[in-house]
């Protein structure tokens, strides 16, 4: 039994960083016959994408996916640590699983993801939830066909979670959730440790993949029919600083553009590493999408330094304005966090200022959740919920005036849209413009995973409405 802990995840290890090929075990290949999964996920795209490379794996082991949990063999859930109400929604559906393992206790019950990287949390399994089945972390999703296979033996809580990073895994395989956009990592854990956060803990030091594998991955990518690709990182900017060799994620962005993709975007950019570079790269190629995802987190220089973000807010909008005037119809979205601990209201009206100067398409926004193990979490939490809501309602309504006027530019525009499929609502197709607005547009299937031109017709604060556009656009 591995557990987590949380003072090797602090650590940073100079250890060298070695790159293995995936291989599936033969001999496990028949483990998961006649048997089905079922896998929830929490959290952010990194996550997701781990959901694919497990989904396959279970696959690998004759697994097969049904969508309906009641009726899984095996259920897995694919955990995030960010905020308290991730971990709330966890132990919600814990709940409700452990109804289920109680007329059914043959089902297997797993735990994964940021979670199970967290030391309090898996204490907390062990001490409350000892009928769950298995908890395995981020670093060793290579090696679930040995946990599983142990597990299934056993009729006892299994756990393997390693609080070092691991190596780096190639050739994992991947059941993507798409057949037209799909996920691509180019680096995995975050050495920022922004205060707040819990990412470096449950995510480990910063690797880098080798370009040579990234570029080999989109290229296989594009013959398999992909139109989209989003680089992944929690701080790509910083993608290769923990190279040997001098190659940014510049050079990165050129070389994968080279690959002929036709779309390429990028999840997510610290400010404190955007380059001119970057800048450059995303001018010069067509298929790099004009649209960034550049956290602020706050608009007070006293907060952003006890976050440790180490930029100021005239940093940020040197480097907001640089990117909208290099790249023109350029859409910039943005997350902040209000109630920061010892965050005034004068403070937070300075964040208001910032989202004035800017006008972000879009925020995601958040109030302050103090995570076990980050200094943040140690600050005197001075301020009340009731301000702490107050502020994040007059945020957003404020984000959502500014998300309406940015679409209303749109209207009438004829704009480069990717059709991914049925929207939920009826039988209206959807996609997102090279920008990142999602589009409603009416239009048969022959369209979909085609980029499509289509006239703006309707706009909303969160979509745009349009069609097709035929000669007479
Ligand atoms: N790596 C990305 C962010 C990953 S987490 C970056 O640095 O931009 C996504 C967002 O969650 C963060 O940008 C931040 O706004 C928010 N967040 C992270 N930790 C938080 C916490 N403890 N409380 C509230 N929001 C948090
Ligand atoms: Fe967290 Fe900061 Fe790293 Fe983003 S850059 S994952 S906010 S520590
Ligand atoms: Fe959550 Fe882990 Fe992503 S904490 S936001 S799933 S990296």
């Amino acid at each position: 039994m591995n557990l987590p802990n949380l003072k090797e995840a602090k650590r940073r290890s100079k250890k060298e960083v070695l790159v293995h090929q995936y291989k599936s075990d033969e001999s496990l290949k028949n483990l998961g016959l006649n048997k089905t999964y079922h896998i929830k996920t929490y959290g952010c795209q990194m996550n997701e994408h781990d959901t694919e490379n497990i989904k396959a794996i279970l696959e690998e082991l004759s697994f097969t996916e049904t969508n309906k949990m009641n009726d899984a063999d095996l259920i897995l859930l694919n955990t995030c640590a960010i905020r308290e109400n991730a971990h709330n929604k966890v132990f919600g559906m814990i709940g409700r699983i452990k109804h289920l393992k109680e007329s059914k206790p043959e089902v297997i019950v797993g735990i994964c993801g940021c979670m199970a990287q967290e030391e309090h949390i898996v204490d907390e399994i062990m001490n409350k939830y000892k009928w769950l089945d298995m908890v395995f972390g981020t670093h060793n999703i290579y090696d679930l066909p040995n946990l599983l296979n142990k597990t299934m033996k056993s009729n006892k809580l299994e756990i393997d979670v390693q609080s070092i990073e691991g190596d780096i895994i190639e050739c994992m395989p991947s059941k993507r959730d798409s057949k037209h956009k799909a996920w691509v990592n180019i680096m995995y854990g975050c050495d920022k440790f922004c205060t707040y956060c819990i990412v470096p803990y449950t995510r480990g030091k910063q690797r880098s993949r080798r370009s040579v594998d990234i570029v080999n991955e989109v290229k296989h990518l594009v013959n398999n029919g992909y139109s989209e690709i989003t680089l992944l990182g929690q701080n790509v900017n910083a993608y290769g600083k923990d190279l040997d060799i001098e190659y940014s994620m510049a050079n990165l962005l050129e070389d994968v553009s080279k690959t002929g993709i036709k779309r390429i975007r990028f999840v997510t950019s610290h400010p404190w590493d955007f380059t001119d570079e970057m800048i450059k790269m995303i001018q010069k190629y067509d298929n790099i999408m004009p649209y960034i995802h550049l956290p602020i987190q706050s608009g007070s220089n006293r907060i952003l330094k006890l976050m440790g973000r180490k930029y100021t807010k005239e940093q940020y909008f040197e480097l907001f304005t640089k990117l909208k005037e290099a790249i023109p119809n350029c859409s910039i979205t943005t997350d902040i966090i209000v109630g920061y601990p010892t965050e005034t209201t004068e403070e937070f009206n300075e964040t208001l200022e910032m989202v004035n100067k800017c006008q972000f398409d879009s925020a995601f926004t958040f109030i302050f959740s103090p995570r076990v193990g980050t200094p943040a979490s140690k600050m005197e939490d001075n301020i009340t919920l009731k301000e702490k809501n107050r502020r994040l309602h007059q945020l957003n309504d404020l984000i959502n005036q500014y998300a309406l006027s940015n679409n209303q530019k749109y209207l009438d525009k004829v704009v480069p849209v990717l059709i991914e499929g049925y929207s939920n609502k009826d039988k209206t197709l959807m996609g997102y413009t090279d920008t990142m607005k999602l589009v409603n547009v009416k239009g048969d299937e022959t369209n979909i995973g085609k980029i499509v031109d289509v006239q703006i017709t309707d706009v909303k604060t969160w979509s745009l409405d349009g069609k097709i556009c035929n000669q007479d656009c």
